[in-house]
């Protein structure tokens, strides 16, 4: 099957490959997330000085700590001297300084080697040559974003505007307070399937009604199969009966104050590509960040951020994280069920997008554009 024989109410879909092929994963590794703005981490997850994550960013391991100063800042986890991993642990806290458990070599929270082993017979080495290589960091919404390309893109236009684009205007997103709130829960989902099953999926509300009972039951318009960020600025009202964005449409937590009329019993959601995806409700924020790790395997993070004195007071946040951590498992139920058919020789030449869906087709675009031309698919 071939775009040119499809009727004009179907779109093909990227081949079966796109999902498998561990070069074209090894491509989109060097060329979608080694270029772009990537988000590694909660802010308050390196509340102090020292304290440090580890984390893969296409085929490279950062670590992202604070300097004496409070600064974040992002490394290469890759010795100087000889190469050996800083860390391999994902996260903890070193009281001033990295030090290689290899040879000793020693970096300051600054990235500059402070001590080597015999350094004074070694006066050739230099103490900033040597540091340990930064990447760019920025910090928005309270988490924190690292870029490794030499010259990396705006970050304004790539993220911000992204984001900020899909709800309208830039007020819409700041009302939420985002960078103010607390995690309340944080769930990490090994999830066996490629990224862009799971970007696809996020992208389109054709399956909701048949996998999403309790979503659509507080969102009924979504039974209908269309995605609220599908359309700039548009929220999808809770139910008549609902009183909150819970499991069982039970009263949600206590409102975020800036939450505007318009917003209050509303869900938006958002995809800031290449691997976040934020969902608004009054009274929480769900962010997803994606960390592909192989071309049939992806790491999924979801954190749920909540007023700092909901989770501080130990209010009961069960029936609100169950309620998405249930779609989440839904989802990527079935994006796991769809995996295996990627490499059926059935799917060589791809499937089809149906209406409701075509907006996925400008999402294979942008893939292929990044790609570049030398391994069309
Ligand atoms: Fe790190 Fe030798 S590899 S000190
Ligand atoms: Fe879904």
């Amino acid at each position: 099957m071939t775009s040119t024989s499809l009727p004009p109410s179907l779109l093909a879909t990227l081949p079966g490959a796109a999902y498998t092929d561990p070069a074209l994963f090894a491509l989109e590794q060097e060329r979608i997330f080694e270029k772009m703005w990537f988000c590694v981490a909660r802010a308050a997850d390196l509340p102090r000085p020292g304290a440090f994550r580890t984390v893969d960013v296409g085929r490279e391991s950062i670590l992202v700590t604070r300097a004496r100063d409070h600064s974040l800042r992002a490394y290469f986890n890759v010795c100087r001297h000889r190469g050996a991993r800083l860390r391999t642990d994902r996260s903890g806290e070193v009281r001033r300084a990295f030090q290689c458990p290899y040879h000793a070599w020693t970096y300051d929270l600054d990235g500059r080697l402070i001590a080597a082993p015999n350094l004074t017979r070694m006066p050739d080495v230099g103490r900033i040559e040597y540091g340990l290589v930064d990447v760019a960091v920025r910090e928005w919404l309270g988490y924190v974003w690292v870029c490794l390309a030499e010259d990396p893109p705006s970050f304004e236009a790539d993220v911000v505007g992204a984001a900020v684009t899909r709800l309208g205007d830039a007020e819409s997103i700041e009302r939420y307070g985002i960078d103010g709130l607390t995690v309340g829960r944080r769930i990490v989902y090994d999830v066996r399937a490629n990224w862009k099953l799971i970007v696809e999926n996020f992208m389109e509300c054709y399956h909701c009604a048949t996998i999403h009972p309790e979503l659509t039951e507080v969102l009924p318009e979504f039974a209908d199969g269309y995605a609220a960020q599908y359309y700039v600025g548009h929220g999808a009202e809770f139910g008549a009966d609902i009183r909150g964005f819970t499991v069982d449409g039970s009263e949600g937590l206590d409102r975020i104050p800036g939450v505007s009329a318009e917003q209050d019993r509303r869900y938006y959601a958002i995809t800031v590509q290449p691997q976040v995806f934020i969902n608004l409700v009054p009274d929480h924020v769900i962010l997803h960040r994606m960390y592909p790790v192989a071309a049939d395997r992806t790491t999924v993070e979801c954190d749920w951020l909540y007023l700092p004195e909901v989770v501080d007071g130990g209010k009961d946040l069960t029936r609100s994280v169950e309620l998405f951590d249930r779609v989440n498992r839904q989802d990527f139920a079935a994006c796991e069920r769809t995996q295996p058919g990627m490499g059926s020789r059935l799917y060589a030449n791809g499937g089809v997008l149906v209406p409701s869906e075509h907006h996925i087709g400008a999402f294979h675009a942008w893939v292929r554009e990044r790609l570049g031309t030398e391994r069309p698919m």
